[in-house]
């Protein structure tokens, strides 16, 4: 295996190859389980840097695909995060549009400022995850 962009895309390799084999995991056991229940965190162990927080648009959302986060932002500037691992299989948002998060394999949608499921087959709301400014940066995970 060659890695012709240096170590920083190697690290980045390696951590969406984790991302995406711990989303198939979970795809994987809701799928031959009957029960469609993630097994495994599908929130952050640990604190994680999402850059600016000008990057989420007041009174919009966003998605951190790679770090399986949504951040929605009130018109007042308050911030919310929520796993956007889908409850209902496992399957990473893959869009938020007129605050709605949507899951792109069996369609369930979320709301983006409460993590409420708005349209099935999913029946249980994202998780809520801490978030927080600091330091001129958003951090969400345990202790933000
Ligand atoms: S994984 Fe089935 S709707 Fe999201």
């Amino acid at each position: 295996m060659t890695s012709p962009s240096g170590p920083l895309s190697s690290r980045r390799t390696v951590l969406r190859g984790a991302a995406l084999a711990g989303a198939a995991g979970l795809g994987a056991t809701a799928c031959t389980g009957g029960k469609e229940t993630p097994k495994a965190p599908v929130t952050p162990t640990a604190p994680v840097d999402l850059g600016a927080p000008e990057e989420v648009p007041v009174g919009g959302a966003r998605l951190y695909r790679e770090e399986r986060l949504l951040v929605s932002r009130s018109a007042q500037g308050e911030f919310k995060a929520f796993s956007a691992v889908c409850t209902h299989a496992g399957c990473v948002m893959t869009k938020v549009q007129s605050g709605e998060a949507s899951c792109p394999c069996h369609g369930s949608k979320f709301d983006v400022n409460t993590g409420k499921v708005l349209r099935g087959p999913a029946d249980a709301p994202l998780p809520d995850v801490p978030v927080k400014v600091a330091g001129g940066k958003l951090i969400a995970g345990p202790d933000a």
